[in-house]
């Protein structure tokens, strides 16, 4: 029997999370989407009118279907927690259950379980600004969209000086980190549930680019990491499937590198 995935994190064709999802697809996985409320609308609409269907072929030449795309807010957990502007806001109000807690009870009642959980969203709202100029909300917002889960993505930044990656996102994939050790042995003993990250190289996703120095950090990696070849995503995406497969089994509280070595590097060349 093919295995449930729920991907949370896709709202176009250039991420990290659409990657995942076709190699996901590839290796025979149902893909679930939770796609963020505000870029819903544009998603659902771009894929009904084709816009990704060269993005969607599959390796076996068939295109990949998505069987149900969930709105979803990853900061909220529970509709008590939601504000009244962001009810009342329009991009939010003609969706409903968009909260963790409602989402994950959505899939439930539709599906009953999922054997896959991916991670592949960040939010910093302050991510250009210094970390030493971040406010108390820009960091916690950081934080506060950009951790948990039990397959998730992950940058460099967590442990090593990444001048630019700024407002608490630094911190943010610190805590993601710990978190998958933690939760790896939490849910491992609990549910024999695997934890794991993956440490990405750069991709000009959507995200990246509002960062604003990602085309930098794909010349500086190009220059500098063993292998001197731009990143794909779906050398992200086959790493993910692999973590999710049987063939990883032994796998779990880790964090792997998928960035053409560069992170083995201690000086720029
Ligand atoms: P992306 O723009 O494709 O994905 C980010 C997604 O998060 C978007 O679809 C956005 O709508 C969604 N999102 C933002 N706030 C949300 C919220 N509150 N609730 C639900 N969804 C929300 O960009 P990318 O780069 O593929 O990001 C995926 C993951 O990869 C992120 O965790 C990112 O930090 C990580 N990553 C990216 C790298 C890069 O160079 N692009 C490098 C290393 C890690």
């Amino acid at each position: 029997k093919g295995k449930r995935a729920f991907i949370a994190g896709v709202a176009d064709d250039n991420g990290y999370g659409w990657a995942i999802a076709k190699s996901l697809a590839a290796a025979g996985a149902e893909i679930l989407v939770g796609t963020w409320v505000p870029a819903l609308n544009i998603f659902e609409t771009s894929l009904r009118r084709g816009k990704f269907d060269e993005s969607r072929v599959l390796p076996d030449g068939s295109l990949m279907e998505i069987t149900k795309i969930y709105p979803l807010d990853a900061i909220y957990d529970k509709l008590e927690d939601v504000p009244e502007d962001v009810k009342s806001n329009k991009r939010y109000s003609g969706s409903s259950k968009w909260t963790v807690q409602e989402c994950a009870e959505s899939v439930k009642q539709d599906f009953g379980s999922i054997d896959i959980l991916v991670h592949s969203l960040a939010n910093g709202p302050e991510v250009s600004k210094p970390l030493l100029e971040t406010s108390r909300n820009g960091y916690l917002a950081a934080l506060s969209a950009s951790s948990g889960s039990s397959l998730s993505l992950t940058y460099i930044a967590s442990e090593r000086i990444i001048p630019g990656y700024g407002g608490g996102m630094s911190s943010a994939k610190a805590a993601l980190e710990s978190d998958t050790r933690v939760l790896a042995f939490e849910a491992g003993r609990k549910h024999r549930i695997r934890v794991n990250a993956i440490s990405a190289g750069p991709l000009r996703s959507r995200a990246a680019k509002a960062i604003g120095f990602i085309d930098t950090m794909i010349e500086y990696s190009l220059a500098n990491a063993p292998l001197q070849k731009e990143l794909s995503a779906d050398e992200v995406g086959n790493t993910a499937a692999f973590l999710a497969s049987p063939l990883a089994s032994a796998i779990t509280g880790a964090v792997i590198y998928v960035d053409n070595g560069l992170n083995a590097m201690g000086v720029g060349v």
